[in-house]
């Protein structure tokens, strides 16, 4: 049954909350996952546009495909789960952190402040020359290969492909050290390391919550599993958390 009536307990005012997320909490902004049926891996081989290798054998192609999801992120708005999250952030405030594995820059645009993007972000790019990074507004996609305003270089997207280090990773695990309730929504937890992020908060004493459309891969991990859309579940945990968190 979608949404909960059993709530796992409130943050009491010395926890400290890290969020994770990943695209399913984006999915009711009408961008695709990943791994769902009709997810962005059905239509692309990922070895094809997500890779450095890829990006040296057909950078036309690359560039074709992130433009487009660029613009597709560009246009859509926040759902409910992302400002759900954005208020638990202003409510939490220095006892609160999170990581997103997406790229669409919805939670930054719901209001989420010092959000670990650790995948990059399809809004910005950077040169591969003088490795100046700019906004993709800012830059002139129409060649097919954008050039760098500064150096004449190649652009790429800011986007942590396959085969590259994530960013934030010594961030994330001084946040998952002070962690004490750690919440996973929207991810299918089969990319590493971001899947390995619940075992981490874990062995350093904090509870675990995912919320999900689907069992995740590591479900096993968590205390609390519940089975929902994003848009829906997380609402309701802020409104619970939050009035507790109140009174
Ligand atoms: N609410 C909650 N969960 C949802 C919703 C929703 N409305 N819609 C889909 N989901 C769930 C799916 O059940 C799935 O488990 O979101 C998960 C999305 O999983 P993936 O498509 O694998 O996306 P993600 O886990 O974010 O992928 C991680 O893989 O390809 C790389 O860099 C890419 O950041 C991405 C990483």
């Amino acid at each position: 049954m979608e949404g909960v009536l059993n709530l796992p307990p409130a943050p009491t005012l010395t926890d400290f909350l890290t969020v994770l997320t990943g695209a399913g909490v984006s999915a009711e902004s009408g961008i695709r996952t990943f791994r769902d049926a009709g997810g962005l891996w059905e239509s692309h081989r990922l070895e094809e546009v997500a890779s450095p290798p890829a990006f040296a054998r057909d950078p036309e192609l690359v560039w074709r495909f992130y433009k487009a999801r660029w613009e597709n992120a560009s246009r859509a708005r926040p759902n409910p789960a992302h400002e759900a999250l954005a208020a638990m952030g202003a409510a939490l405030a220095g006892r609160f952190v999170l990581i997103t594995q997406n790229v669409d820059g919805l939670h930054q645009c719901a209001g989420s402040a010092g959000v670990l993007d650790m995948h990059g972000s399809l809004h910005r790019c950077r040169c591969t020359r003088c490795d100046t990074h700019y906004s993709m507004r800012n830059v002139d996609l129409t060649p097919a290969l954008p050039a760098c305003p500064a150096c004449g270089g190649l652009l790429r997207p800011d986007i942590v492909w396959f085969g590259e280090m994530p960013h934030y990773l010594d961030e994330i695990e001084v946040a998952l050290r002070r962690t004490t309730l750690f919440l996973v929504a929207g991810t299918s937890g089969v990319v590493y390391p971001a899947a390995q992020f619940v075992q981490m908060a874990r062995r350093n004493g904090a509870s675990a919550i995912g919320v999900n459309l689907e069992p995740p891969d590591n479900i096993a991990c968590f205390d609390t599993f519940i089975q929902g859309r994003a848009g829906v579940v997380l609402p309701q945990l802020a409104a619970a958390w939050l009035d507790a968190d109140k009174s």
